[in-house]
């Protein structure tokens, strides 16, 4: 009794610790935003699937976003269903068949089985099974993901009309099969027409709590100290690569997981392709280059951007365009009104878009090599959302506002000149409406960047 109690205690401390080898928002938090899901459904029933173990050996498992964001769950291979609370009404409206009984919220985790050969590879995983599995997870209920087609049955036999809303993620294979299994075995084919349910959680997603601001920043702390240990390490003669190796390096060390998207380092030419990353080219003395990395603290991103002298110092053409970049990137940062500005507008031509003022000022200052303003060299949006994914859902028509997180970037391509400049910051706005940029202990002016070359 006394070796099963130990075993028993040592197993709960390890699954334990795998739970948390994320820092996290307060368990709470989750389950708030679950409720907060139903209340926006208010009908129907939720259904979210973890990603999959990836198919190839060199990819890491990175959980799917929606289903992390409402559970906090980093494991593969499990399910969860949201059931927003109903009031007891009449099965047809106006007649007397029958009643559908009222229907309290439900919220129900499915964790696979465990499987002992596979906990070799894995370590101790955690099933429905496990003890205290409510109060780790924080769900109501949670169980064997092999109930999770009866669960739905059985919904469908007390209440079909529930069954008639079906919130899922659009491109899941999982819902898809799913659905499709408990429709034709229920004989209710219109079972499978789902709902989006990533468009209510976009919504929460957008407006992020202190908590997730504080993984944000955590995220941007990481992301600046690699950007200055890459400033430091661009040299002539050095490989883009290096550098971005040498980023990657410092943002693992101060706690990220993992780069929050492939780092661009794009020296001389490769500085006007936008996405380049394959950064396989030795910098030269005279280039500029690109370097466009940040990393991700325990699944929130960064998103930086700076732009350096390969020989440490600017010519003179290189710092003209380097600070009508900046000048237009704090135009844009000025201009911001929380509940009236947008972003990513590439056509710069809304009035109450960021983007247009970042447009007017880079036309307004300095010309290309034949007289032309340079507003045409701006070709993309002046900046995303920024949350669990660097580029976070968001309907662009709609203004920004309190609690949101997005990027301002402007940048100036100029291939026929064989160098391009973009900045970027990832902001913040806070409770009274006022935009925080989470980088700005990272240089921007010209003269700081090539000081910080030299650290
Ligand atoms: N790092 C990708 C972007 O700036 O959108
Ligand atoms: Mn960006
Ligand atoms: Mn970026």
């Amino acid at each position: 009794m006394k070796i099963r109690l130990t075993l028993l205690g040592s197993f709960f401390l390890v699954a334990s610790s795998a739970l948390h080898a994320l820092d996290s928002v307060p368990k709470s938090e989750y389950r708030q935003r679950r409720t907060a899901l139903a209340a926006k459904m208010k009908t129907g029933v939720a259904i979210l699937f973890a990603n999959e173990e990836p198919a190839l050996e060199y990819q890491e498992f990175r959980q799917d976003e929606d289903f992390y964001y409402l559970t906090g769950w980093n494991e593969h291979g499990a399910a969860m269903i949201v059931i927003p609370a109903a009031d007891a009404q009449p099965e047809t409206p106006g007649t007397a068949l029958g009643r559908r009984a009222a229907q309290p919220y439900r919220e129900i985790l499915f964790l696979p089985s465990r499987i002992a050969r596979l906990e070799k590879y894995t370590g101790a995983q955690m099933d429905a099974a496990t003890p205290e599995i409510t109060a780790i997870t924080g769900f109501d209920e949670v169980l064997p993901m092999t109930e999770l087609p009866a669960v739905l049955n059985k919904l469908a036999l007390s209440d079909r009309m529930r069954l008639r809303k079906v919130w899922a993620e659009q491109n899941s294979p999982e819902a898809k099969s799913l659905l499709n299994f408990v429709g034709s075995t229920l004989g209710s084919p219109e079972i499978d027409a789902a709902e989006d349910v990533s468009q209510p959680i976009m919504e929460l997603r957008a407006i992020k709590s202190p908590a997730e601001v504080a993984l944000i920043r955590k995220a941007s702390n990481a992301s600046i100290a690699g950007q200055l240990a890459g400033m430091r390490a661009i040299k002539p003669e050095v490989r883009e690569r290096t550098v971005a190796g040498v980023e990657l390096a410092k943002m693992m060390e101060d706690g990220c997981e993992r780069a929050s998207y492939p780092p661009i380092v794009g020296s001389g030419p490769n500085s006007t392709t936008l996405h380049y990353s394959e950064n396989s080219r030795t910098m030269q003395a005279g280039d500029l280059v690109v370097i466009d990395a940040a990393g991700e603290y325990s699944m929130y991103a960064s998103d930086i951007t700076r732009t350096m002298p390969v020989s440490g110092h600017f010519t003179a053409r290189q710092r003209e365009i380097y600070e009508i970049v900046l000048g237009a990137q704090r135009a844009a940062a000025a201009a911001f009104v929380a509940g009236t500005s947008k972003i990513n507008d590439p056509e710069h031509k809304r009035p109450d878009s960021l983007d247009t003022v970042a447009f007017d000022y880079i036309n307004a200052h300095g010309k290309d090599l034949h007289g032309q303003p340079l507003g045409q060299y701006m070709i993309h949006g002046i900046g995303h959302l920024v949350g669990i994914d660097v580029h976070d859902p968001w309907d662009y028509s709609r203004p920004l506002d309190k609690g949101m997180v997005f990027t301002i970037e402007p940048g100036i391509y100029l291939p026929e000149e064989g160098f391009g400049v973009r900045i970027e910051d990832t902001y913040y706005v806070d409770e009274s409406g006022k935009l925080i940029d989470l980088i700005e202990k990272l240089p921007h002016e010209a003269k700081d960047v090539e000081a910080a070359m030299k650290k």
